[in-house]
C-alpha cells in the first residue's frame, strides 16, 4: 500500500508500506510545472522486487495531466537508480562534472 504525506511547502513523500512496515519511498516537490524528484529510497532487504517500479508508477498517476514533467539529480555511478528512471523514460539531459568528490552529478528529466 502506498501513503501520501503532505510535507507542506508543495513537498509530498509517497511511502510504500507491506504489512504496516515502512519499506521505502519517493519524496516529490512540486515547483510551478515540474515535479522534483528529490529523493528515492528502499530498504536494502526489500530491493530488486519491483517496489521503486511500484512508487515510480504511483506518482506518474499522481501527476500526469497537472504537471509537464519530472526532473532528478542522481551520481553518475549509482547504476541501480538510474536503471530504474531508465525504465520510466528519464533522460539525461546535463551533467554536473565533479559536483561530488568522487563522481558527477547527471540530472535527468521525463516528460509526463
Ligand atoms: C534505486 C532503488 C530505489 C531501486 O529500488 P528497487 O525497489 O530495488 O527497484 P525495482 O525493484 O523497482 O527495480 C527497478 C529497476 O531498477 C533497476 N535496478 C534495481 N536494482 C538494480 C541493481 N542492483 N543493479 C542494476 N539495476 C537495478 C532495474 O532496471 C530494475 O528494473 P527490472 O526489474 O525491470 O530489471 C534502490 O536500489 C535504493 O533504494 N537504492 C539506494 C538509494 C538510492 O540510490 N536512491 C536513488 C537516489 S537518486
Amino acid at each position: 500500500m502506498i501513503k501520501e504525506v503532505d510535507l507542506g511547502n508543495y513537498k509530498t513523500n509517497f511511502v510504500y508500506y507491506l504489512s504496516n512496515k515502512e519499506v521505502g519511498y519517493i519524496t516529490t516537490e512540486e515547483v510551478v510545472d515540474v515535479v522534483n524528484v528529490t529523493n528515492v529510497y528502499v530498504e536494502m532487504e526489500f530491493r530488486k522486487k519491483g517496489i521503486a517500479t511500484e512508487l515510480m508508477s504511483f506518482i506518474f498517476k499522481k501527476y500526469k495531466g497537472n504537471k509537464l514533467k519530472f526532473m532528478l539529480e542522481v551520481r553518475s555511478k549509482n547504476e541501480a537508480a538510474i536503471n530504474l528512471y531508465k525504465k520510466f523514460n528519464f533522460e539525461v539531459i546535463h551533467t554536473r562534472k565533479n559536483y561530488y568528490k568522487d563522481d558527477d552529478a547527471l540530472i535527468m528529466e521525463a516528460y509526463l
